[in-house]
């Protein structure tokens, strides 16, 4: 690998920015200069500032200010910003990160501008094409010159699909660095209080939610089921939901409600993890909380019939519950009568996979 003096990093949307703190303090510490482009593709206060802050990153340098839109018009105009601004700052290396429409959009624009591209979480396939961040992998994993995978099974995917074994590196999960890093400071005091989970010896049983994957949240039949089953289980335990805005603006339009659920805005990282830590159990179509899940140990539900995640399944604590709403409930029950799944951490989970990508670029 050349040695690198620049480096821009490419983020958009919330599940980046966790992936992007470890890996700026870690290029940082070696001295490498770096700035950081925003898309803009989460723009909300919640979504995207709160966790900047909280993760201790800078204010990005340059906000593309894209937003919403239908794919095509993201990606698209993710393409003509980046491609603009890279020609008024040629790096050495684009570090890009996860599988959204700004990963992939930010790619092509700079390969075609002859700057290579590193993939943060190279390799994760879920085989199931009609999920846009599938596409957004294949696209961006076939074009970027280095990829990092969190997993054995990163490799090998990236191996079957022809990619050049000496540009792919295990170097572990970013995501858990950034989780190793913030547990300590991230009691959940508040939050539990907020939503009425402690009692006098300390947190009650209760189950938190996450749904945004269009499968799940885009067919008002889906949609309509997943909120009944859930208000079943609130009849058990409590149930706590910070909802995604997709999530919220499908309620609104199917005219669904939320039953004996706890809603809310969505919530920061460090009060998220704070939940996710005392949960008995989360439910979840969301890729990042499989993964946290499996590392805190917290039984997982997750409603999908595949995952670009395998290690949590066969190593962790997570299980595929498909769309069944039907199995959720009798998965529900398993875990409160004491049969929840156990596992333990993936390979390389240690906290320390930003130090492998930023030892191996610099
Ligand atoms: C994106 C990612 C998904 C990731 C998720 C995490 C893609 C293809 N998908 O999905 O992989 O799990 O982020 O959150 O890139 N909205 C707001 N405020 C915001 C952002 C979005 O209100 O700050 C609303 C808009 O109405 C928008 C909708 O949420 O249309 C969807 O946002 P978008 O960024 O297109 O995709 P996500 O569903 O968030």
């Amino acid at each position: 690998m050349p040695h690198l003096r620049t480096i821009v990093h490419v983020v958009g949307a919330r599940p980046n920015f966790m992936k992007l703190a470890p890996a700026h303090a870690a290029c940082a510490q070696r001295g490498v200069r770096q700035s950081v482009v925003h898309t803009g593709q989460h723009y909300d206060a919640v979504m995207s500032d709160a966790i900047l802050k909280e993760l201790g990153l800078p204010e990005p340098d340059v906000n593309l200010g894209v937003g919403s839109g239908s794919h095509a018009t993201q990606t698209a105009q993710v393409m003509v910003a980046m491609e603009e601004h890279l020609g008024s700052a040629t790096p050495d290396l684009l570090l890009v990160y996860g599988d959204v429409n700004s990963t992939m959009a930010a790619t092509v624009a700079a390969v075609k501008l002859g700057v290579d591209v590193g993939h943060v979480e190279a390799g994760l396939r879920s085989g199931d094409r009609s999920m846009p961040e599938e596409i957004n992998r294949l696209v961006t994993d076939r074009l970027a010159r280095w990829l990092f995978t969190p997993s054995r099974d990163g490799d090998e995917n990236l191996l079957k699909e022809g990619a050049d074994p000496a540009s792919i590196r295990m170097v572990g999960n970013v995501m858990i660095d950034t989780l190793v890093r913030l547990l300590p400071i991230a009691d959940g005091e508040r939050e539990l209080r907020a939503f009425a989970l402690q009692n006098g010896t300390g947190p009650r049983p209760f189950a938190l939610v996450t749904l945004h994957r269009p499968s799940n949240v885009d067919d008002p039949e889906m949609l309509g089921r997943l909120f009944g089953a859930l208000d079943g289980i609130a009849g058990q335990l409590p149930v706590v939901f910070p909802v995604h805005p997709r999530t919220r603006e499908r309620m609104r339009r199917f005219g669904i409600e939320g039953g004996r659920v706890s809603l809310s805005d969505p919530l920061t990282y460090l009060q998220f993890l704070g939940l996710q830590r005392h949960a008995t159990l989360v439910i979840t179509d969301s890729g990042g909380v499989q993964e946290e899940t499996t590392y805190l140990g917290v039984p997982c539900l997750t409603m999908r019939e595949n995952t670009e995640r395998p290690v949590t399944v066969t190593v962790g604590t997570n299980r595929l519950i498909g769309r069944d709403t039907g199995a959720m409930r009798r998965e529900v029950d398993a875990i409160l009568a004491g049969r929840g799944k156990t596992g333990s951490i993936p390979d390389l989970w240690d906290g320390r996979a930003a130090g492998r990508i930023a030892d191996a670029l610099a």
